[in-house]
Formats: structure tokens, sequence, C-alpha cells
């Protein structure tokens, strides 16, 4: 054990010095199950059972029979998780991971917005609270929200994302009312940037997840899920990519297609925005205190999670046909 207590904070007491050995000794001991996005720092990544998409993760959390996840990924995610399966302990490591989405879109908010559509069914995309997702028919992810709204007809209300809506709308040729959120990530990626990259690499192909504005989609020759990004660069012929999604998914990418050539692309000068600060709040040393202390864990009010329940498993029923992408993690 080492000496020198978090910074984290309240949560302190010895930190033992190879953190991934007492990771896996805390894991087998809790019997837990680790779920990592593919926004986490690669050390966390390569500690999890399974790195996914959101659509992903959530169906891995409600499969296991494990009664611990440690989930390695936003609030929503987890919170999502634990609505899903009440009966287990759903830890994050850092409970003020949020997302600028689900933020920006607080329920009593939406529930006053949402009187001035009568009659609209309510579609919203996970990366929103449970407040949202109570007041929603149906939520979608950025793998699913196609498949999905397919089956739905008009008129529909679409929250929070405003881009994710807008290349909706363009690929299935309908309108929506939109809740106008972004993500303050993939909403800085420049286009002007963009373009002086692939001017300078002639041979790379731009990649985009549906978060990033038009002005960048339209430049992509292929857009879609983290999970569908990592796929597309695995089976696609093609040798280089720039990719407009979190940088953290390099790492897996990286990997899984050693011989691509992946430029992360460029926010504006100077910023780093291109990294998600909410996912890279979680580190290990918060793993190992969360599987130490099952602390933070998720707790969901039962009236609330019972009326969020039910809009997560319809989309869980409507996309039961879709595959997994078994790219990523331990297993
Ligand atoms: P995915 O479902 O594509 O992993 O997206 C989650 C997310 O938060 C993207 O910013
Ligand atoms: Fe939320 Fe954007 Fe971070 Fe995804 S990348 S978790 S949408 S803030």
């Amino acid at each position: 054990m080492g000496s020198a207590l978090s910074p984290a904070g309240a949560r302190t007491g010895p930190i033992p010095l190879d953190l991934e050995e007492a990771i896996l000794r805390l894991k087998a001991e809790r019997d837990a199950l680790i779920l990592a996005h593919y926004y986490q720092e690669s050390e966390v990544q390569d500690l999890a059972d399974f790195v996914g998409d959101s659509l992903e993760l959530a169906r891995r959390g409600k499969e296991s029979p494990k009664p611990v996840i440690a989930f390695c990924g936003v609030h929503f995610m987890a919170e999502t998780a634990k609505i899903l399966s009440p009966e287990k302990t759903v830890v994050v490591p850092d409970l003020e991971a949020g997302c600028s989405l689900a933020d920006g879109c607080p329920a009593p908010l939406f529930a006053e917005w949402l009187k001035r559509y009568p009659g609209h069914t309510v579609v919203s995309y996970i990366n929103c609270s449970a407040g949202v997702k109570a007041l929603s028919d149906v939520i979608v992810t950025s793998s699913s929200a196609e498949v999905i709204l397919r089956q739905i007809p008009d008129p529909v209300v679409f929250a929070p994302d405003r881009n994710l809506a807008a290349w909706l709308e363009k690929r299935l040729q309908r309108t929506f009312v939109v809740w106008p959120g972004t993500c303050v990530v993939h909403e800085t990626f420049s286009e002007r940037r963009i373009l002086e990259l692939l001017a300078a690499h002639p041979g790379a192909r731009l990649i985009a997840h549906p978060e990033c504005d038009e002005v960048v989609l339209r430049h992509a020759s292929f857009v879609g899920s983290t999970s569908a990004l990592l796929k597309h660069v695995v089976t696609s012929d093609h040798p280089a990519f720039v990719v407009a999604t979190e940088e953290g998914i390099l790492h897996q990418m990286k990997r899984a297609a050693p011989g691509k050539e992946l430029i992360a692309a460029p926010p504006e000068d100077g910023c780093s925005c291109n990294t998600c600060p909410h996912m890279k709040r979680n580190t290990l040393e918060k793993l190992y205190l969360a599987l130490r202390d099952l602390s933070p864990a998720l707790e969901v009010p039962d009236a609330l999670r019972l009326r969020a329940k039910r809009s997560i498993d319809r989309m869980l029923e409507m996309t039961a046909g879709l595959s997994l992408t078994p790219v990523g993690g331990r297993s």
C-alpha cells in the first residue's frame, strides 16, 4: 500500500501502489461487473469486462447476473443501469460525471415545454436524466435511433440533442419538434481545421458521431454511434480516417485496427475540447475506491424509476434484433 491519500477528497484511505491488481482483486471479491464507455481513459477501458456504446452498456448491465456493477461512464449511463436493475448495487467512480446534453434539459422545464405539443410521441436520447426519461414514450441511442424512429409515426418530439435530431430528420426525410440541446464536445469540432487536415491527408476519410454539427457531418463518409464508428474502421478497406468524436475511442480503434492511420479530429485552435471533461473525471483511483467502498452508489426513487423504465424498456423491445458489437473490453 502507498501512503498517498486520494485528491478525490472525502473518500480517503491508503491507495495501493498496484491499482490494476487491487481493482481486479476487489472486482472478484465483490463479484462485480466493470462496464466502460469508449470515452474513458485507456487504462480504465483496459480493466473493464466490456467496453461499449450506450445501448450495449445498457443491455450488458441488465443481462449481467452479477450483484454489483461498477459503471465507468457518465451519470445518466449508470442511472440507466440502476433503473433496469434496481436489485443490483451500481457504483460510478465519480458521481459528478455529468453530460452537457442531460444537464441542459432539466425535467421540470421539459415537462412545461411538452405541454405545447399534445398528441406527439416523445422520443428522448438516452443522454438525459431519469426525470426526462419518465416524461418520454421511448428512449433512443445513437445506434438505435433510426431503427426506432422508423417504427414511430409523426408527430414526434425529439430531445435533447438538436444535432442528432437534424441528422435523423435528414436520413428519414421527416421533421420533428426538437429540444435545442448540444454536446459540448461534439459541437466544437472545427470544420475549417477538419478540411485542412483532410487536405493534408488526401487518403483519409472523415467519420463522425451524429452529435456533431451538420457543417461537420456533411463532409463525413460515415456517420454512426461510437460502436458503429469502431466497426467501420475495422471492416472498411480504407487505410486512414479522421475521427470526429471524443478521442478516447482511438484506444479501441488502434487495438482493433492496428494497421490503419487514425487521426483525432481537431477542435478550434488552442482548446482540447475533443475530450469529454465529464467522462474523464473517472480515474483508476476512483474506480478502486468505488469498488472498495461500494460508493458512490446510484439511487433512483421507485416511483420515478418505474416511470423512467417504461421508456427504456420500450427501446430495448424495439431494438431486440440489433446485434452487439463484440469489440473491446476483456470479454
Ligand atoms: P454512443 O451511444 O454512440 O456511445 O454515444 C454516447 C455519447 O455520450 C456520445 O457523446
Ligand atoms: Fe455528454 Fe458529450 Fe460527454 Fe457524450 S461527449 S457524455 S454527449 S458531454
